[in-house]
């Protein structure tokens, strides 16, 4: 039995000698936590690309896709807040000169406490018939300690970083005992805050008045826009904005392959919603999301939702769908009530009004009034600064999920074994690899017509190298779902064999039918349906 990290090795050279994946720069040495994907990744990333746009485009009347610059008017973030605290607090270790940041060393430290606490439970389950693991965690005396422990040290974490107090996370650190995993010392510097956003200048002169920043996040590129949408689609409140686009954050703990890079693409939307409304369609999107990802037809236990106690200042309500990486579960993609925080931000630093009028509604005109005003301030006022539920997916992370999960080493009755990409045929590459068994014979030809015949609706590779074996195991590394072959037989009936990657099972079909059976099989519409 291989273990997770050797899985994880293998995805990423699976990754590499397939062409999805290659490490930025390579033939330099590469470049840190940066990645290139090749042609077979590019057109993976595209059809997630697409099956998400399509579902929030397409299948919703009152969403409408736009496609905003990288490059903002500073100011943008200043407003939101990301010039100020987009940071993560950093210390290094003395001795091996590593940079870590605080916070991943503090829960690292928690997460080995809670192993602990699962290895009792798990010790416990084994022993006692009938065994009741909520009792026996509110019970047992070893994990009630352990379990104090990890509280003790989270909430005074929580404290720390809400006084900004970097001192007491550095002295965290040293009362935890933590030791640099390189070097085994504990010969810390201070903590710092580090800002994660990139920088350049725009314009001939470099000087601070020419500082500008590529985007950390697409949202803000949806929240500038929002009236010139709602006034140019005549949109009703409620209706959403969506955009999928490169991110940029200059990580410091940059690992796990593309699960966390400097530079990355986000599948944002923005849902603009009538004040008190939001908590609803908040629950309403959280829901929507999860049936979204579980269409996909992957194990449905891999995917869970984790609720934030604590939320970000500008939240009312903030929830994760995590999923199950071959490193544990991890965040996939964030649902956020944002408040009408981002729209009054932006109407403070710009002076423009982002209000919204709806006669029928009566009351403050923004949360931040909402505060001071009664009833009776509010009595004529029918406009509102809309509140957002965001959600927000890693197109990289999502890829992730995707190719990590479908990699496969599938034991044949023969004895042998065969490496297979179970890939959800829609997001495939390649739908439909054509070959011809012999390279002469009029063969070739033949596929070509129905290479012809296949490429004005999929993207379908032709190949007649190696024996026809060979071939198969290919596309099943590359997560083709449908192989052709064409024959003597093909000549003479028009016919050929058509091969299921999962089954294997081939069928000998007519070529009139190939159309219709491949569309059943890899059209993305059916995928949406299962979503509406
Ligand atoms: N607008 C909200 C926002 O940006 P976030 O939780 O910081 O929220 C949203 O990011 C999603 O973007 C995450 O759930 C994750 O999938 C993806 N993401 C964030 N940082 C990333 C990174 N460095 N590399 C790859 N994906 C990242």
């Amino acid at each position: 039995m291989s273990t997770p990290e050797d899985q994880f090795k293998n995805v990423i050279s699976h990754a590499k000698e397939y062409g999805y994946i290659f490490q930025s720069s390579e033939i330099y040495d590469g470049l840190s936590a940066v990645y290139d994907y090749g042609q077979n990744g590019a057109e993976l990333k595209k059809n997630i690309r697409d099956y998400w746009w399509r579902s929030m485009v397409q299948m919703h009347e009152n969403i409408v896709g736009i496609d905003a610059a990288i490059f903002m008017h500073p100011t943008t973030w200043k407003a939101s807040g990301h010039v100020d605290a987009f940071n993560d607090p950093l210390i290094d270790n003395k001795d091996s000169k590593k940079r870590y940041r605080a916070d991943v060393l503090i829960e690292d430290h928690v997460k080995k406490i809670e192993e602990k606490i699962k290895k009792e439970v798990e010790k416990a389950a084994k022993r006692f018939e009938g065994f009741d693991e909520a009792m026996f965690r509110s019970t047992n005396a070893r994990v009630l300690e352990y379990q104090a422990k990890a509280d003790e040290i989270e909430a005074r974490f929580k404290t720390a970083l809400e006084n900004n107090d970097l001192a007491e996370v550095k002295q965290i650190i040293v009362d935890l005992e933590i030791v640099c995993p390189i070097s085994g010392s504990r010969n810390w510097t201070d903590v710092r805050q580090f800002n994660l956003m990139f920088s350049t200048s725009m314009g001939a002169v470099t000087d601070e008045s020419n500082i500008i920043y590529l985007r950390p996040e697409t949202a803000q590129g949806i929240f500038v826009n929002y009236l010139n949408v709602q006034k140019s689609g005549r949109m009703k409140i409620p209706f959403g904005i969506a955009q999928t686009g490169k991110a940029f954050r200059n990580e410091i703990v940059a690992r796990q392959f593309i699960f966390r890079m400097r530079e990355f693409e986000q599948m944002e939307m923005q849902f603009f919603v009538k004040p008190g409304t939001e908590m609803e369609w908040y629950e309403t999107w959280k829901t929507r999301r999860m049936a979204w990802h579980k269409a996909l037809g992957i194990d449905e236990k891999k995917y869970k939702f984790k609720d934030h106690i604590k939320v970000a200042h500008y939240a009312n309500a903030a929830a994760d769908i995590e999923f199950e990486f071959p490193f544990g579960f991890k965040e996939l993609e964030g649902i956020h009530s944002r408040t009408d925080f981002d729209l009054r931000q932006h109407e403070q630093f710009s002076g423009k009004k982002l209000q919204y009028f709806d006669q029928d509604y009566t009351g403050p005109l923004n949360s931040e009034l909402a505060k001071t005003q009664t009833p009776e301030d509010w009595k004529d006022n029918h406009s509102y600064v809309p509140y957002v539920v965001e959600t927000s997916v890693g197109l990289d992370r999502l890829f992730l999920a995707i190719l990590s999960t479908s990699l496969q080493e599938e034991k044949l009755e023969d004895g042998e074994t065969r490496t297979l990409l179970s890939l959800p045929p829609q997001l495939a590459p390649i739908k439909v690899a054509i070959f011809p068994l012999m390279g002469k014979d009029g063969m070739p030809e033949k596929a070509m017509e129905i290479f012809n015949l296949l490429r004005f609706d999929h993207n379908v590779t032709y190949e007649e190298k190696d024996n026809i074996g060979k071939r198969y195991r290919r596309q099943d590394a590359i997560g083709t779902p449908y192989c052709i072959t064409v024959d003597q037989q093909s000549l003479e009936d028009n016919t050929v064999t058509i091969r299921d990657r999962d089954t294997m099972k081939q069928e000998r079909v007519s070529i009139d039918k190939i159309a219709a059976i491949v569309d059943e099989k890899v059209n993305m519409k059916y995928l949406l349906k299962k979503t509406s």
